[in-house]
């Protein structure tokens, strides 16, 4: 078992935390996996009230692991990836993220599932899918553009234009931005108080406000197909290698 991500219960308040900071806590297939159980476990148990997505080190997480990404690309709907996706939409608690550094791809998407987005005033966010020859996912080419609307989010999924902790406040993106060092405070605080509301009333406003998940999962679906694709593309293997090379990608 991967220790890579940290589980803990406590107060009835689920803590997910990314615990790779080496690699500034990139994702890999087991670590969606853990995250993935824990969530489904979370999701049936009447005692946990609320989810909290923190993570160790000076990064949110750097998104998926991209060596695991070119030597395994996941395929299919049971993958560690696909489920946690999943569970990301379907939660019927209220998740909050304190985003303490860089939330990169995924670390950034899936913040467009969470309920609360609360950002250190370091942080900041990119989802730079098409400058490694991917597409967004996690439903985010539906969810990005409503939030934010289709000019800013051209910049961000077309150009990979990185997003301040600032910028994502005003954008609408953030709940709140909070002094580095009050950050994790201030997460804990709201998950505990989301933890001693009515939890059927908690349940239903999140159902209201998030709207048609039937649209949410289909838009994913199909991300997911073409994202696959991608995965086994020649482009794909050139912007990981350039990556690990420290170079800029040459798409030709
Ligand atoms: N997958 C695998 N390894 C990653 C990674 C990722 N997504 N992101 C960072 N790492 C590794 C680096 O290879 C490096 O490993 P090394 O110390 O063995 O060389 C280590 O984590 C530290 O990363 P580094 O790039 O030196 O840190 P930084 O502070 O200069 O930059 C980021 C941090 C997150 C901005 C940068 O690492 C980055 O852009 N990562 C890729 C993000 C990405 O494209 N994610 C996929 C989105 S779909």
């Amino acid at each position: 078992m991967t220790t890579d991500i940290l589980t803990n219960v406590q107060d009835r308040i689920l803590t997910i935390t990314f615990n790779r900071p080496d690699k500034k806590n990139a994702i890999t297939a087991a670590m969606y996996g853990v995250m993935a159980d824990a969530m489904e476990d979370a999701n049936k148990n009447d005692d946990i009230r609320a989810i909290l997505f923190n993570a160790n080190g000076d990064a949110f997480t750097a998104g998926n692991d991209l060596i695991d990404f070119r030597d395994n690309p996941p395929r299919g709907p049971e993958t560690g990836v696909a489920r946690f996706l999943r569970e990301l939409i379907l939660a019927r608690k209220p998740l909050v993220a304190a985003v303490n550094g860089i939330a990169v791809g995924v670390g950034f998407t899936m913040l467009l599932h969470c309920d609360l987005v609360y950002m250190s005033e370091t942080a900041a966010l990119q989802a730079p899918f098409v400058d490694l020859a991917l597409v967004p996912e996690a439903a985010s080419s539906l969810l990005l553009p409503a939030r934010i609307g289709q000019a800013k989010a051209a910049e961000i999924f077309m150009l990979g234009k990185r997003v301040s902790a600032a910028e994502a406040d005003a954008m609408g993106i953030a709940s709140r931005v909070f002094p580095a060092d009050q950050l994790a405070a201030g997460a804990a605080k709201a998950a505990m108080a989301l933890s001693k509301k009515a939890p059927e009333s908690l349940r239903q406003t999140k159902q209201l406000m998030r709207g048609d998940l039937d649209v949410i999962s289909a838009r994913m679906l199909k991300e997911s197909e073409l994202f696959g694709a991608r995965l086994l593309s020649p482009e794909l293997g050139e912007a990981v290698m350039a990556f690990l090379q420290k170079r800029e990608p040459d798409f030709g």
